[in-house]
């Protein structure tokens, strides 16, 4: 595995390769959902690259960019028995200058939920994400559908920006109690882990009334919220595919989507029926 900082260098590294590229973008701290990425990735794909950047612009005042996870040694060893053929590892100073050009997320997608709770959060990621797809120039980019409006952010980007990368969902991994694997779990307590698992089963409740042909988002919500309480919820949602509430739920065509703290941790989970 050969491991690069410098974007012209893996620029220039990548060149010439007349294969198809797959890229995993990750902050590090790598676990079973992100091996799950790098497994798809690798298996659709003649020549995989994975990053690890912890990319302070989608982090805002408050947030916890000091103390998010760092687990380079042991990350750089997933990525090697993963079959990572170059991982990209840059310094901040390596992808940002001091007068930077950034992109805007849109003003509805990307204002709502997430990007309500999170303003500016979303033009952070977008940005990073341009400039890694610019280095890499990737065949296929894989994304974990857990961070739903990321994904759909991201898809919607390349489309708008008549980019040639293909954008390649990844379903969500979960643990084997249900909580949807995610590198914030390693915050918390074996006592807020199980408070933690309202949200998935908020989720299977959700799905069991849409499954008995209950529609009404009002109705499923309000059931979701009763069992999600006293969690401090950020927001219960039913939206369509382009991020839309809707007023009853769509088959094919709809995420539910929760974002509950859990002790001082913010924890999202979706189902997409
Ligand atoms: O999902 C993540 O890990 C990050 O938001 C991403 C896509 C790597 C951009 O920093």
């Amino acid at each position: 595995m050969k491991i690069i900082s410098s974007p012209l260098e893996l620029k220039e590294y990548l060149k010439d390769c007349n294969k198809t590229v797959g890229f995993v973008p990750t902050m590090g701290a790598l676990h079973e959902g992100h091996i799950s990425l790098i497994k798809k990735a690798k298996r659709e794909n003649e020549l995989l690259v994975v990053s690890i950047f912890l990319n302070p612009t989608q982090f805002l005042k408050g947030e916890d960019l000091d103390k998010y996870p760092k687990k380079d040694e042991a990350d750089k060893k997933i990525c090697q028995l993963g079959g990572v053929d170059v991982l990209f590892f840059p310094q901040i100073s390596d992808m940002y200058g001091r007068d930077e050009v950034s992109l805007l997320a849109p003003k509805v997608r990307g204002f709502v939920l997430e990007g309500a709770s999170r303003a500016g959060h979303f033009n952070g990621v977008l940005t990073i994400v341009m400039k890694l797809l610019n280095i890499v120039n990737p065949t296929r980019a894989y994304f974990g559908k857990k961070d739903a409006q990321q994904l759909n952010l991201i898809a919607l980007m390349t489309k708008q920006l008549f980019m040639s990368v293909t954008i390649v969902p990844v379903d969500t991994l979960r643990d084997a109690d249900g909580l949807a694997l995610s590198s914030r779990n390693a915050y918390l307590s074996p006592s807020e882990k199980k408070e933690a698992l309202k949200i998935p089963a908020s989720l299977y409740i959700a799905s069991k009334m849409v499954s008995k042909n209950i529609m009404s988002s009002k109705e499923i919500t309000n059931a979701m919220r009763e069992h999600l309480a006293p969690l401090e919820i950020s927001y219960v949602e039913i939206v369509n595919r382009e991020f839309e509430s809707i007023k009853n739920v769509e088959l094919k065509n709809t995420i539910i989507l929760v974002e509950a703290k859990v002790g001082e941790t913010r924890l999202l989970d979706n189902i997409w029926l």
